[in-house]
């Protein structure tokens, strides 16, 4: 019998935002869950599924077999982007890893950027370094979104290529907190910046008390915690305005 795959909530939200149209893949595809669901899901999908360590391949090469879908989930050994071929044109889910990884995998593989259509990333930290990375290599950010599963929470990018070549210009603030996820705060947001603005209390408080003071980070945490202030007392006012 073949082996029938479920993803976590996280990975539930980040297959939605692929278009089974056109195939995709996965890089830091550890087991292969997400290709093989959506490819078990619908019958014309192609997908790739990147690794570059040997012992997560291995287990995507076995999801791979166990699913019976050999033929249209090819499991590949390589750095980053550098498993999609020339002119193949992919989107590219990089999901579960750090944002300044994100960013280096997309740095590397500058190049095969062309053939990308859209890049959905979900970054587990440093979300900034990805947006900014995005910007950088032409990709328009067009949706975000923030999730909670299993006590953590998580954000999701999604990139179109900026085939236009319009200008992207978003602002620190919007690079820091997400464009599209500011101008839709929800609960979850809300929780994760309340969270975030006593880890930099905490940060801020050590770095005033160093010795040797680092005067550019200070000002940076500063301004941030200044803008974590006004994007909560948001949710102060709108808690006042539901009360009258
Ligand atoms: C924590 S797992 C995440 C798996 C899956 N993407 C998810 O979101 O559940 C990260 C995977 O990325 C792989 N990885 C890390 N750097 C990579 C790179 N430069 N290229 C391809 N895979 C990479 C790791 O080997 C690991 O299997």
């Amino acid at each position: 019998m073949q082996k029938e795959i479920t993803l976590s909530k996280r990975l539930t939200k980040i297959a939605s935002f692929i278009d089974i149209a056109e195939p995709f893949a996965d890089i830091g595809s550890d087991h292969a869950y997400l290709p093989c669901f959506l490819c078990q899901k619908h019958a014309n999908t192609f997908a790739v599924a990147g690794e570059v360590n040997e012992g997560p391949f291995y287990s995507a090469t076995y999801t791979v077999q166990a699913c019976g879908l050999q033929d249209r989930v090819d499991v590949r050994l390589g750095d980053g982007l550098e498993v999609l071929k020339e002119n193949e044109r992919m989107q590219v889910v990089i999901a579960g890893m750090g944002g300044s990884l994100i960013r280096s995998i997309l740095e590397k593989g500058k190049k095969k950027l062309n053939n990308v259509s859209r890049v959905i990333a979900q970054p587990n930290i440093d979300e900034r370094d990805v947006r900014i990375a995005l910007q950088e290599f032409s990709f328009q950010i067009t949706e975000e979104t923030i999730l909670e599963d299993q006590g953590h929470i998580y954000e999701i990018i999604v990139a179109e290529q900026n085939k236009n070549n319009k200008k992207n210009s978003l602002t620190d603030r919007e690079l820091f907190f997400g464009p599209y996820l500011l101008k839709n705060k929800t609960d979850i947001f809300y929780k994760k910046w309340k969270h975030n603005y006593l880890h930099h209390q905490r940060i801020l408080d050590q770095m005033m008390r160093a010795n040797v003071k680092n005067e550019q980070k200070i000002a940076q945490y500063s301004q941030e915690m200044q803008w974590i202030k006004e994007v909560l007392s948001d949710e102060a006012a709108a808690d006042q305005r539901r009360h009258f």
